[in-house]
């Protein structure tokens, strides 16, 4: 049988210029496929003498062995490369800076909005909503504004249809909330304040078609307005963190409070209106079924906006919904 180390050889040097693993295994058929010179001479073997044949088989598979082993490394080497140059066109450069990931932060009202629920809450009082789409009812006629107000005019409210209008002022959510407390059988104390968005045909440098208020309400059997005057200026103290501010009471006029007073509070040297307050008018308690003999309570509306701007020092309310970044990203930290 012919010497077939030379296979070894000539199969080392075609597997090498193999440059693919494709490449690979069509050089490989050569030596060891099915008509390869190893699975020939294999063959062979049935010619040679029951003597000649295990040794001429095992010099076979010795070079059959050598071949399996360079065809092994190159097949390796090959997959190994494949996977350098992988890793070299998909590499990540890490020194790339970040993109910046914009942090959201909250709209300046929001902000006064929940440092005032924050500040009636810890002396008391829970906050209560209502609903944006009002009907005539609790927004004028429960709240004892008679026909002829202005207040009921169309140039001055929005109204939805004949019977619905945007609600003027959070003052419907006395209603709402005496309501609901007594038909669970609540009774006073009601301790409550009601923030929220109120709407008006209304728009310059102070007043927006849209802004925000917040109503508050206290009821028991020997509520005053020294109680009153107590909650807001301990409020307005805490709100702007000024001990030496000051609250004072102008005469005025509300149809769901008596008697009704504007509220001013001191502000550098002067004075500044903050909004309307009084005592409970006993006809809203006849709506709601309060006994006006037995229990009395005063209420309140504050500008929210308002409470914003002198604490952010903003001098046009149009600049809260304007939506300009610049001005809005100051608020957020
Ligand atoms: N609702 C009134 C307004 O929007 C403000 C107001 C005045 C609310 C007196 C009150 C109040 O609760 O007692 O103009």
């Amino acid at each position: 049988m012919a010497n077939l180390d030379h296979l070894i050889t000539e199969a080392q040097a075609d597997f090498a210029a193999c440059q693919t693993t494709t490449a690979l295994e069509d050089a490989k058929a050569k030596y060891l496929g099915k008509t390869g010179a190893i699975t020939e001479a294999l063959k062979g073997l049935g010619r040679l003498s029951t003597e000649e044949r295990p040794a001429a088989g095992a010099a076979i598979n010795v070079v059959k062995k050598q071949v399996e082993a360079a065809l092994n490394a190159r097949r390796d080497a090959l997959l190994d490369a494949a996977q350098a140059a992988q890793l070299a066109s998909e590499s990540l450069d890490v020194t790339l800076p970040a993109r910046a990931q914009g942090q959201g932060g909250l709209h300046p009202v929001s902000l006064t909005l929940r440092r005032i629920e924050q500040l009636f809450h810890s002396i008391g009082f829970d906050v209560a909503t209502g609903p944006e789409i009002e009907t005539d009812f609790y927004n004028f006629t429960a709240l004892n504004i008679p026909e002829n107000h202005p207040a009921r005019a169309m140039h001055d409210t929005f109204y939805v249809d004949d019977a619905h209008v945007l609600r003027t002022h959070t003052s419907p959510v006395q209603v709402h909330y005496m309501e609901n407390a007594l038909k669970e059988n609540k009774t006073p104390p009601f301790k409550i304040i009601a923030p929220g968005r109120v709407y008006r045909v209304d728009s310059d440098a102070t007043h927006s078609p849209m802004f925000h208020q917040v109503e508050g309400l206290w009821v028991d059997q020997a509520i005053s307005f020294a109680n009153l005057k107590g909650v807001v200026q301990d409020f307005l103290q805490k709100y702007f963190e000024r001990d030496d501010i000051k609250v004072r009471f102008r005469p005025s006029f509300f149809p769901f409070t008596e008697p009704s007073a504007e509220m001013d509070m001191s502000w550098n040297d002067g004075w500044l209106e903050i909004g309307g307050c009084g005592m409970v008018h006993p006809e809203v308690f006849r709506h709601v079924n309060v006994d006006s003999e037995q229990y009395q309570g005063f209420a309140f509306g504050l500008g929210v906006e308002r409470l914003a701007m002198l604490r952010y020092g903003v001098n046009d309310l149009r600049h809260f919904f304007n939506n300009d970044l610049r001005f809005l990203s100051q608020f957020s930290k």
